[in-house]
């Protein structure tokens, strides 16, 4: 089973009718299923009653059947919510005629694919903009991979170029898979960024967080949870599944992310 986790994220920049807009953030699901058709997944969606649900990748593995299972997720949540959607380095992996059938099956569903692109959300006369980022493969730095280029860095500029210019004046929410580069998203102008990738570092040490990250990092700064820097935030999924590596004192996670407008209480 999974547990939820809440966060409270409050700024300034977020407009008054969108105090207490929530989202639903799932990721890493890599073909987990929760009960019959993910029904205990999707009790506790509707449970929580959010605005909007957001996946920010690596919702299915290639060539085991998972995406199915994802594209009747996605189904039946459509029917109730928007769904926003990310791809992570799994589905960029498939080969490219699963990847085009997925990604064009969930598109006709109703999901919304952002792959560097944008989308603004309104409330009466207020906007949020929520952007999708991804990013070549060579930027998850995995050593098993032929195009491992070691040191590489995902820069402000390459998420300039990528998105283009951040609308400074917005609330600006960024979807990406891979929170190493959050640095360069936050400096860009994601007030805040949802990622997941790192599945909570694998192996939980009390005290010292997560182990290891899918690039081999030990104890990587972003492994899981609600990061503030510079006035900007960062949520990080532990994600729900598993891939290759089984969770230890890491129990899968579904976050729900609430807006707020003001104060300094910025997590819950
Ligand atoms: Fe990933």
């Amino acid at each position: 089973m999974f547990r939820t986790v809440h966060y409270e994220i409050r700024s300034p920049k977020v407009p008054e009718p969108f105090d207490g807009f929530s989202m639903v953030h799932l990721s890493d699901l890599h073909g987990a299923v929760y009960g019959e058709k993910n029904r205990l997944l999707i009790e506790k969606i509707r449970e929580l009653q959010p605005d909007l649900v957001v996946m920010t990748g690596d919702m299915a593995d290639a060539g085991d059947g998972s995406a199915l299972g994802l594209i009747d997720l996605c189904r039946r949540l459509l029917e109730t919510y928007p769904v926003y959607y990310v791809p992570g380095n799994h589905e960029q992996a498939m080969k490219p005629e699963e990847q085009a059938w997925l990604m064009g099956t969930l598109k006709d569903l109703g999901v919304l694919m952002l792959a560097n692109q944008r989308r603004s959300i309104w409330r009466r006369e207020a906007c949020v903009e929520v952007y999708g980022l991804v990013m070549a493969m060579t930027y998850y730095k995995d050593p098993m991979r032929e195009d491992y280029v070691k040191g590489i860095h995902f820069s402000t500029e390459d998420t300039r170029q990528a998105l283009g210019e951040a609308k400074e004046s917005r609330f600006n929410i960024l979807l990406c898979h891979n929170p190493l580069y959050f640095p360069s998203y936050r400096d860009w102008g994601a007030d805040l960024t949802l990622s997941g990738h790192i599945h909570g570092g694998i192996i939980r040490i009390p005290g010292l967080g997560g182990l290891l990250s899918p690039d081999l990092t030990l104890f990587p700064k972003y492994d899981g949870g609600c990061f503030h820097e510079s006035g900007r935030h960062l949520v990080v999924s532990r994600g729900l599944g598993n891939h290759f590596l089984v969770r230890v004192m890491n129990p899968a996670e579904l976050v729900l992310v609430t807006l707020r407008t003001k104060g300094d209480k910025r997590d819950v």
